[in-house]
């Protein structure tokens, strides 16, 4: 049975030999108590990342190695469960002829049209009043050396905005919550500006902590580093480069950065010191908890009343 997207696999297809064009995004090859190779894959297209195993490793070494990376793949395989999720082993791959089809089709991307998100981007930043503070983002937002990559980049490798164009779509949404807590409270107009900059900059570690799509890994920075570190890191040394950039904004604006997890246990190194922080982190909590628990509803074709535990909101979620 030929499945036209991965979401599509369901568990009335356990047992079932499927065929899907997907995209071969990870290979990672071990071995059995027997000493044979299989390989722990990870196929995906727009619609789904899934997990996959290939025990017939070993006599295809050469050939999948001569697919080159992320080959796009004509799989043939026998749908399964493990501890509570779909897998498909493999029986058969094969290298679908790279004219035919393009990368990007078969990566997830926000859904949500780009010039609209770009144009709302514009608009936040022209709230801000404070000349220094324009230019702060002018260097570490608009500019030619980061600004496709900012409006392209995925914010997580698992769990929220794991998709193409993420980063933008997970920063813009917490600029409307902030935003929105911003005029409700009446904040000065001086805070505002503080607040619209750290909130833009929050995550612009990301581009350098995750690698590109369609590899879902760390980078060797996101690994030693980290993504906190690394939008604060370089926002000091871009602040630098400002003429008489304001100290209190200089701290309260890396503070902000700082302090966006909330908590020296989510990896937070200070605590948020000062009320725009503290706004910051409730909103990007809440852009990232609700996306997960929207997403995993999503995926989450099975016909019960209840989704399975969403490990980090600790609960099951009622899909009626
Ligand atoms: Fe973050
Ligand atoms: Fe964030």
């Amino acid at each position: 049975m030929f499945i036209k997207q991965l979401k599509d696999i369901n568990k009335s297809l356990l047992n079932e030999t499927i065929e899907a064009v997907v995209l071969l995004s990870q290979i990672n090859v071990k071995t059995t108590k027997t000493d044979k190779k299989y390989a722990d894959m990870v196929i995906q297209d727009v619609s789904k990342v899934m997990e996959a195993k290939y025990w017939d490793y070993e006599e295809n070494e050469e050939k999948i190695k001569g697919f080159g990376n992320n080959p796009i793949v004509q799989i043939q395989g026998i749908v399964g469960e493990y501890n509570g999720q779909l897998q498909l082993t493999i029986r058969s791959l094969e290298k679908v002829d790279s004219d035919k089809v393009t990368i990007k089709d078969f990566i997830p991307a926000s859904t949500i049209d780009f010039n609209s998100m770009e144009k709302a981007l514009k608009q936040f930043y022209d709230k801000i009043e404070k000349p220094h503070l324009r230019e702060l983002l002018d260097k570490m937002i608009f500019s030619e050396e980061f600004y496709q990559d900012f409006c392209t980049h995925h914010a997580a490798k698992k769990v929220h905005h794991n998709f193409y164009h993420g980063l933008l779509q997970h920063t813009l949404e917490v600029l409307k919550f902030v935003y929105t807590v911003a005029i409700t409270k009446k904040l000065p107009q001086h805070r505002i500006d503080r607040l619209i900059v750290m909130t833009m900059l929050h995550d612009w570690g990301k581009m350098l902590e995750y690698k590109e799509l369609p590899e879902l890994g760390l980078t060797e920075e996101g690994m030693m580093i980290g993504h906190i570190v690394l939008s604060a890191h370089y926002t000091m040394n871009k602040i630098k480069e400002i003429h008489n950039f304001p100290e209190e904004d200089k701290l309260v604006i890396i503070n902000g950065i700082l302090g966006h997890h909330g908590s020296l246990e989510f990896g937070s190194p200070v605590l948020p010191k000062t009320v725009e922080a503290q706004i910051l982190h409730a909103g990007d909590k809440m852009s990232g908890d609700i996306e997960s628990i929207l997403a995993f509803m999503k995926e989450d074709t099975e016909e019960e009343t209840f989704t399975k535990k969403l490990w980090n909101m600790g609960t099951e979620y009622y899909k009626k």
